[in-house]
């Protein structure tokens, strides 16, 4: 795939030859699968691409929050709210360990958040939609933590070592979400009412190409993928992590009774996979633009919170700076 890439000339990836003997000593070990961790000499490109991934990763989990947030104290049960709290808080500890993930590549975390909250920096797509009802609870925890588990796994592999390690417990985590979102739509579909299965139908119908487009651009379009695949910080191509969310997604759906929102779905023997229609990427570069349905409501919520807790914040630093001064008095 990473050849077929760099033949699209959509990113050059430099050959052997052009790089400096630093660069083709790192590229070496790159290729020998040997871990870089955060004391190892890097390329200043590797960097960057990491801590440009890591934190926008990191937004993704903590502004992913807000969308199922809403629904906590409108949730059907009190195990169902018991199961949602679970699934936010540990979204919150993802963001957390990405974020001290891209601190070790030398970046600070208030400058990460200054970013995001001053709209220069990305969260994934898919948190820009909005979750009407309690059937896009269940749509959030199977298709949208069932693409990103497709995402993350091979990210425990990566070349980098925190972020390989922090992304082994994320990955136990999200199975559990995963799990628990499909077993809420099992019980609408199954043993709900016709309006129920009606509702899960419904939001089938909104959720399901956005989730398609969680897994970026397509791979002639990926201006990224080459390069983070020569330095294996991406191990699949995004259509082809794409492509497997189709194929394990479809059966599941069936299962449950859903038509799934694409005309063009279809087995193909030859190729063995499922076959789907074309994905609207003029949706996905306006909700990139921040033009998606909730864009606003996200980064205003994110404000919000922080301001709201800037008083956390200085008693903690006013703790430490008083900690700090007795232990050097
Ligand atoms: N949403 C927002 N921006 C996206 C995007 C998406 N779904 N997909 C791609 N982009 C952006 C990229 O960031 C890049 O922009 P940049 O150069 O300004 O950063 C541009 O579109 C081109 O995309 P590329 O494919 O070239 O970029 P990447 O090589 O970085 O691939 C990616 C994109 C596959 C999302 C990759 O960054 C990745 O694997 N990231 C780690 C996983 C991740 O962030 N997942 C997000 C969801 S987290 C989540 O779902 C939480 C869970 O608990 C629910």
């Amino acid at each position: 795939m990473y050849a077929q890439l760099v033949e699209t000339g959509v990113t050059q990836v430099k050959s052997a030859e052009q790089l400096s003997g630093a660069d083709q000593a790192f590229q070496r070990r790159i290729d020998d699968g040997i871990k870089i961790e955060p004391k190892d000499w890097m390329p200043e490109a590797y960097r960057k691409t990491l801590v440009r991934q890591i934190s926008q990763h990191a937004h993704s989990e903590i502004v992913g929050m807000l969308p199922e947030g809403n629904w906590v104290t409108r949730a059907p049960s009190l195990k169902r709210k018991a199961i949602l709290l679970a699934k936010i808080q540990d979204e919150g500890g993802h963001g957390l360990y990405l974020y001290s993930a891209a601190e070790t590549l030398g970046v600070s975390r208030d400058d990460l958040v200054d970013d995001l909250l001053a709209g220069k920096a990305k969260y994934s797509s898919i948190f820009n939609y909005p979750t009407l009802n309690w059937a896009d609870i269940g749509m959030i925890g199977w298709l949208v933590d069932g693409s990103a588990i497709i995402n993350q796994i091979p990210l425990c592999r990566c070349s980098y070592g925190p972020y390989a390690r922090a992304m082994v417990r994320v990955c136990k985590e999200e199975s559990f979400h995963q799990r628990q979102g499909y077993d809420l739509l099992l019980a609408m579909c199954k043993d709900g009412t016709p309006e129920q299965k009606e509702m899960c139908q419904d939001a089938i119908n909104r959720w399901w190409w956005p989730a398609l487009m969680m897994f970026g651009p397509s791979d002639a379009e990926s201006v990224n993928s080459a390069q983070s695949m020569a330095w294996k910080i991406k191990l699949f191509s995004n259509d082809d992590l794409r492509q497997k969310m189709v194929d394990q997604t479809v059966p599941q759906a069936e299962y449950l009774g859903l038509t799934l929102p694409d005309p063009d779905l279809k087995w193909n023997p030859q190729r063995g996979h499922y076959d789907f229609g074309k994905i609207d990427w003029s949706e996905f570069q306006e909700v990139l633009k921040g033009n998606g349905p909730c864009n606003r409501d996200r980064l205003k919520a994110r404000r919000d919170a922080h301001a709201k807790g800037a008083w956390v914040r200085d008693a903690l630093s006013a703790y430490a700076a008083k900690k700090e001064a007795r232990a050097a008095a």
